[in-house]
């Protein structure tokens, strides 16, 4: 398995992207699927907004100073992504509002995937390069043991 920072994110948005299609397969009356595919998003994304923003995203400030106004821009999303995963995690299957929080979730999710590996990523490995990224990336993976399993216990949550 790869250790460079970079791969690493991009497996995760991966999986939340399997995650979000197996989602998007089910029928309104798959209560009990549709409960434990949120219940691992929430989980996916909480341990991935945590990665980013305790190391990836002050590393790549720092690397990319002129990405900065990317950078908050991002912990604004996160934050929004945050609040919902904690509503998510509250609300019943049954509720009438429920797929519509998670298609609108998906939506915000999939545009920040797009903005961080479209035209963040790129910037961020050239300006770091190659060994630099595989010492992130070290700590990266070994950093998601530490993540919280509350959405509202990441930073952004309350930036
Ligand atoms: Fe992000
Ligand atoms: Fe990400």
């Amino acid at each position: 398995m790869s250790t460079d920072a970079i791969v690493l994110l991009k497996e995760d948005h991966k999986t939340v992207e399997q995650l979000f299609k197996k989602f998007e397969r089910t029928g309104d009356r798959a209560h009990a699927t549709r409960r434990r595919l949120v219940e691992s998003i929430i989980k996916e994304l909480t341990t991935h907004a945590y990665i980013e923003e305790a190391i990836f995203y002050p590393e790549a400030r720092e690397a990319v100073p002129q990405t900065e106004d990317h950078v908050l821009e991002s912990v604004e999303e996160h934050h929004v992504v945050m609040w919902m995963l904690s509503e998510l995690a509250k609300l019943e299957p049954t509720a009438e509002n429920f797929e519509a929080k998670v298609t609108v979730l998906i939506e915000n999710v999939r545009h920040h995937v797009e903005e961080e590996e479209q035209e963040w990523f790129p910037q961020v490995r050239k300006a770091m390069g190659r060994k630099r990224l595989q010492e992130l990336g070290e700590r990266m993976a070994a950093a998601k043991k530490d993540a919280p399993s509350d959405p509202l216990a990441v930073q952004s949550a309350h930036a």
